[in-house]
């Protein structure tokens, strides 16, 4: 399996929770590598663009409401099958469903307010890096110190 790339947004109720270190750690404890991050607030349009394939369904609104209503942490995460794995490890879209131990079913509250966002699919995953990260806010690095840690 290839190395893969994909996008993990912690959500406004995850930030003002201060669970955005408890989310970076688990996918740091897992094997990932961090490759871009940004603390931001989230313009209208892109969160209409990012959750495009939604725009029919009758949540669209309070969703992009909620993404909007405050600050999201941005981040691309790099590893082995990591979209896939990223999904498991956040759980279920309801926290309700979502098991005890993934990130969800750990801290999430309702379908709205579930703490994260990861991307499905690798199309997924290419089309929203582009859409929340210009290429030099991504960084690849190797080790340069100890290369064993
Ligand atoms: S669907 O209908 O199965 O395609 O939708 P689903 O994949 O379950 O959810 C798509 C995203 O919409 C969010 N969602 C909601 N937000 C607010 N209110 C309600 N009722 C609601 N239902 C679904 C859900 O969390 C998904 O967002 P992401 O960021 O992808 O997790």
């Amino acid at each position: 399996m290839a190395k893969q790339r994909t996008f993990i947004m912690a959500k406004p109720d995850a930030v003002q929770r201060n669970l955005i270190g408890e989310i970076m750690q688990r996918f740091e404890r897992k094997g990932f590598h961090l490759i871009g991050a940004k603390l931001m607030n989230v313009p209208r349009e892109l969160a209409e663009e990012h959750y495009a394939e939604h725009k029919e369904k009758p949540f669209f609104g309070e969703l992009v409401d909620f993404i909007t209503s405050g600050a999201v942490f941005a981040m691309v995460w790099e590893g082995e099958n990591v979209i896939a794995t990223a999904r498991n490890m956040m759980g279920k879209t309801n926290p309700a469903e979502a098991a005890p131990g993934t990130i969800r079913g750990d801290f999430g509250i309702s379908m709205g307010m579930n703490i994260i966002h990861g991307s499905d699919a690798p199309e997924t995953a290419e089309r929203e890096i582009k859409l929340w990260f210009k290429e030099d806010e991504l960084h690849v690095y190797e080790k340069t110190i100890n290369k064993w840690i």
